[in-house]
């Protein structure tokens, strides 16, 4: 990796996991190597996309062979920060938070779900996945013991401000928002945003579903 990350256009940092995502399947079918040709018919992207893309960091192919695919795809994890093991909190442990805290292998996301909170009395003591739900009034508390870095915000949206807020001065500093509530990207320095809204993935398969694009 030669070149300095923070210079990388977010698009580029995208489309990142999703070279992650068909390197990984790749590997696991036992392929050694692969073309930037072929990478690109899989992706449905280009050619010259893949190439540029992946030149932000120094490139990683070699003419005449394409590129190692289980290289590749440790390179991208360590750029992706794949083993990072960011401590991470999710708050608000209904039906989404449920599903997420079940199905989401965040420990292969560079993240480690260490608590749930909710205000909900009736789920206190109770866990998911063995992982503790804990009043959100204990928040503030727990965050200056363990200090999470990562929240995972599956609460109404009426709640999603006020928390942030509290949540940022305890030292929170990156947010996977589902609340549906678009927090701002440029909430404070240091602060970054992942807003989460599957309607409107949803809604794009409804225009394209109806103008067959
Ligand atoms: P839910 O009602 O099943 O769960 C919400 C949970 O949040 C409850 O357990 C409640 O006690 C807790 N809660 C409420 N206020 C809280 C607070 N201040 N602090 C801590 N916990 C609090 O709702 P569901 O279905 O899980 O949805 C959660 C949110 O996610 C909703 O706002 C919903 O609209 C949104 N959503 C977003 C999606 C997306 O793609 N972004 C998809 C589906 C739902």
């Amino acid at each position: 990796m030669s070149k300095d990350n923070s210079k990388i256009s977010i698009s580029v940092i995208k489309r990142l996991p999703r070279y992650y995502r068909f390197l990984g399947e790749l590997k696991s079918n036992g392929i050694e190597r692969i073309s930037s040709n072929s990478l690109a018919q899989m992706m449905n992207l280009t050619a010259s996309q893949i190439r540029q893309d992946l030149n932000c960091f120094g490139g990683f192919g070699h003419q005449g062979y394409g590129y190692n695919v289980a290289v590749l795809h440790s390179k991208i994890g360590v750029i992706l920060g794949v083993d990072s093991k960011l401590k991470t909190i999710l708050i608000g442990a209904g039906h989404l938070g449920n599903a997420i805290a079940r199905h989401l292998d965040f420990e292969k996301k560079g993240c480690v779900l260490e608590a749930i909170f909710d205000i909900d009395e009736n789920l206190m003591g109770k866990n998911i996945c063995s992982i503790p739900i804990y009043n959100v009034a204990y928040l503030q508390e727990y965050c200056e013991k363990n200090k999470p870095v990562v929240a995972v915000l599956c609460i109404p949206k009426e709640a999603a401000q006020s928390l942030v807020d509290s949540l940022v001065s305890a030292g929170i500093r990156a947010f996977w928002n589902f609340s549906h509530y678009d927090l701002r990207c440029d909430y404070q320095e240091n602060v970054v945003v992942e807003n989460v809204h599957l309607g409107d993935s949803l809604l794009t398969l409804t225009y394209r579903a109806n103008n067959e694009i």
